[in-house]
């Protein structure tokens, strides 16, 4: 952890004094500078309609739709935290996100384990085939990355203004703070630097994995692509999606809230601490106990759904063919500690995932659709597909 953060800094800890006054910092921030806000949901539209553009030049191709996906939610988590907009054809996503994807063997793996457990065999790095040497210099690119787009907003920072991206948010509270002659607390270079990678980390990989499912259960299931695509043409015609278009789009609700009980985007999902003595399925658990909660026990337990490893948009639609909202079904967690960017993640899928099924209609690139696996890391993602891209208007 030292290596990844330079100390307990960021916005995940599990037993951090910090992280209360943090989050809270971070959820007023994120509020303020448009969570559910119409222009943010101006700027993801505008990515999904550059996603199906390309889409629509594919000629027939193949496609992975990975690449695009990827660019778009590069782009919005850029642009919350940085206030930067990414021409579509950047390097940063790309890099950044392939930085990630090398990070996560070696700090989750089994040997890293035994290092935060044994710190000495830090010593013998080399004899192990230099991992730690390795992760280092991963973590110091990804930072170099962070560092440069947190200048990039500070240039642009005017502190009289109000904040419209995270960073200037904390800028102006370390500004705030340093006026008043108070001293720095937690609103320090090191935190700031943490919590952006944060935002990007639990951001970024999660939106993207789970979009990349919706389009691979759509060439699974065609009959379900009909019913979403008429839905769509029949409330939304070809006027721009909203977010509050969910209100009325009852299929593609009830086929998101699949996706999110299926795609258990975080298997190993973030350590916590009880707060109190407590007693689950007959298990006494002490107050001060580390905990990993896992929401996927519920999403796939027979007892709570039929056939739970079967896709099935209708188990979340009623009789009059309403959405049926799901308490059991928690992706984002509950409580003090859930998900951040829920909000935020919420309106992304919706809005990107209705503009595809709008615009484009979807087969599968040879006669048999590719399988539902998926590759296994911090994020678990649906393993490389590829499909056939239409425009359908
Ligand atoms: C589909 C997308 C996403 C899923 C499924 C997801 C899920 C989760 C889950 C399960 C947690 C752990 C909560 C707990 O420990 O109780 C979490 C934490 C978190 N998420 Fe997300 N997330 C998503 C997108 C986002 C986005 C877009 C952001 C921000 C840009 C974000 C920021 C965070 C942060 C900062 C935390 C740590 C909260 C804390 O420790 O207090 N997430 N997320």
């Amino acid at each position: 952890m030292e290596i990844m953060s330079g100390g307990l800094y960021g916005l995940v800890f599990e037993d951090n004094n910090i992280a209360k006054e943090q989050r809270k910092f971070a959820l007023k921030s994120l509020h303020e500078v448009g969570f559910g806000s119409a222009a943010l949901e101006d700027t993801v539209h505008n990515c999904a309609l550059e996603v199906v553009d390309r889409w629509r030049k594919s000629g027939g191709e193949e496609v992975d739709v990975t690449e695009n996906i990827m660019k778009a939610i590069g782009n919005v988590v850029w642009n919350v935290t940085f206030g930067i907009s990414l021409e579509s054809d950047n390097k940063i996503v790309p890099e950044f996100r392939q930085i990630h994807l090398d990070v996560a063997p070696l700090s989750g793996g089994p040997l890293m384990m035994f290092i935060e457990m044994f710190p000495f065999i830090r010593k013998f790095d080399f004899l192990l085939g230099s991992p730690m040497k390795r992760l280092q210099a991963l973590v110091d690119r990804s930072d170099a990355m962070i560092v440069d787009a947190i200048e990039t907003a500070e240039n642009n920072f005017n502190p009289d203004n109000q904040p419209t991206l995270y960073v200037e948010a904390f800028l102006r509270e370390m500004k705030k703070n340093e006026e008043a002659g108070k001293p720095k607390g937690n609103f320090h270079f090191e935190q700031i630097r943490n919590s952006a990678a944060t935002l990007w980390g639990a951001g970024f990989e999660t939106t993207v994995g789970l979009l990349r499912m919706c389009c691979l259960e759509l060439v699974n299931h065609p009959e379900v692509l009909r019913k979403l695509q008429k839905e769509v043409d029949d409330v939304i015609g070809e006027r721009r999606i909203r977010y509050d278009d969910h209100k009325q789009l009852h299929y593609t609700c009830a086929f998101l809230q699949e996706i999110y009980r299926l795609g258990n985007v975080l298997p190993i999902n973030f350590l916590r601490k009880t707060t109190q003595n407590t007693e689950i399925d007959g298990f006494r658990i002490a107050s001060g106990t580390t905990v990993l909660p896992q929401f996927s026990m519920v999403h796939s337990d027979p007892k709570e759904f039929e056939r739970p490893d079967y896709f099935c948009p209708e188990r979340h639609i009623d009789d009059e063919g309403k959405f049926i909202k799901d308490p059991r079904i928690t992706p984002f967690s509950i409580g003090k500690r859930a998900c951040l960017g829920e909000t935020l993640a919420r309106m992304e899928i919706f809005v990107l995932f209705a503009t595809f099924v709008q615009n484009c209609h979807f087969t599968p690139a040879g006669k048999v659709p590719p399988p539902v696996e998926f590759n296994y890391g911090f994020a678990r993602s649906v393993k490389h597909f590829t499909v056939n891209i239409e425009p359908r208007n």
